[in-house]
């Protein structure tokens, strides 16, 4: 029953996507993959094989513009038309924007139908495609309606990697980064010296990453004790540099900056000393795009920042560290940003 148990099983790693899909259907549970059309262009044998397995395949453009009510209602007219019923499973395959469109589109249509997801981008597969979240954005901003609904099942192809653009792979790199910051200071260092193109050195770090992220989710797997707060580390800024840049940067490059001004923050209130500031720091900026900063003032940040999710009482809150692996605080692990530690942040970070 996909609605109310969720699978915090770690996602397997197989050896062949097609085939794993395809075994996904048995009886009159019938598979609709819905994959993106750019993986489909650079896998053409990927949709063959599917289609000779009974497999329907429907191909769907990807990227935040598929994350919107719009493309959600064409793709459950596309899915019905297809003669998707209450037994269908949809199985997702594509970067987080897909497998989220997906993921929701399961979560509603037929009042729920199970999925599986099958990440083909490095953040979708250590991040994106656990934790039960889905959805989509509005005009009003990122993410804002959607559903906790698990995918039965996590399958990860490594092959995908090979044909990402290298700023994707650091997108997604990112994620890794912080995994280890908030939670293991090996994790953080493999992340920040991994070999993308060593398949042995890509597995050890997807794996690693996961089992991260699935122990913290696996605390808190609707999201409301407070536990998973720390996944959050690095995104209240993150976010608001994100918003300021007009989305020019990628998420993961946003998040770096975010994740380097958060543990400054850290610093200037007190929670970790300058020493394991001044490394993390180094570390950091020497992979983020720092410059994008110079462009804007802290009061530019500051204003999408005061909007973010975790706020209170009209005050953003982030997650402050003790030091690279070690958070600050036991959960809800949250403290108060203000403008003046932030101000003094964007200083230390741009300075
Ligand atoms: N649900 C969650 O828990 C969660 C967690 C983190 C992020 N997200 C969401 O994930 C989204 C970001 O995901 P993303 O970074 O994967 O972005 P994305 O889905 O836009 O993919 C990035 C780009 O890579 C391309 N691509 C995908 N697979 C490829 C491949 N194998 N080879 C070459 N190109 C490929 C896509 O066409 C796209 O242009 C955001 O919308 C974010 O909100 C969700």
């Amino acid at each position: 029953v996909p609605l109310t148990k969720p699978s915090l099983k770690l996602p397997k790693f197989v050896p062949d996507a097609s085939a794993f899909i395809s075994s996904c259907g048995e009886g009159d549970r019938r598979v609709f993959a819905v994959v993106s059309t750019r993986v489909a262009m650079l896998f053409p044998g990927l949709a063959r094989s599917l289609e000779r397995a009974g497999v329907k395949v429907i191909a769907w453009g990807d990227g935040e513009r598929c994350k919107t009510a719009a493309s959600k209602e064409r793709l459950e007219s596309a899915l019905v038309r297809s003669g998707a019923d209450r037994m269908s499973l949809i199985a997702a395959i594509g970067g987080g924007t897909l497998l989220d469109l997906c993921g929701f589109t399961a979560a509603t249509l037929f009042r729920g139908v199970g999925w599986i997801a099958v990440p083909t981008t490095l953040l979708a597969m250590v991040d994106a495609s656990m934790g039960g979240k889905t959805g989509i954005n509005t005009r009003l901003g990122k993410n804002l309606v959607g559903a906790f609904h698990y995918p039965e099942k996590t399958a990860v192809w490594l092959p995908f990697l090979e044909t990402l653009p290298a700023r994707e792979k650091k997108n997604g790199l990112a994620e890794c980064v912080k995994h280890g910051l908030i939670a293991d200071e090996c994790h953080y260092l493999q992340s920040l010296n991994a070999d993308l193109e060593d398949p042995g050195s890509v597995r050890r770090l997807v794996a690693d990453s996961q089992k991260i992220k699935m122990n913290i989710v696996r605390m808190d797997p609707f999201d409301r004790t407070g536990e998973r707060n720390l996944l959050n580390f690095g995104h209240t800024v993150g976010h608001a540099v994100e918003s300021a840049s007009g989305y020019r940067l990628r998420h993961g490059e946003a998040v770096l900056l975010g994740m380097a001004m958060e543990c400054a923050a850290s610093f200037v209130d007190g929670h970790c000393d300058q020493l394991a500031f001044l490394q993390v720091k180094r570390d950091l900026l020497e992979s983020a795009r720092a410059a994008v900063l110079k462009g804007f003032s802290p009061g530019d940040i500051w204003r999408f920042a005061a909007r973010d999710k975790k706020r209170r009482g009209g005050t953003p809150w982030y997650i402050p560290l003790k030091g690279a692996g070690s958070p600050a605080f036991p959960p809800p692990h949250l403290a108060p940003l203000s403008f003046n530690t932030f101000r003094k942040s964007f200083k230390l970070v741009t300075g």
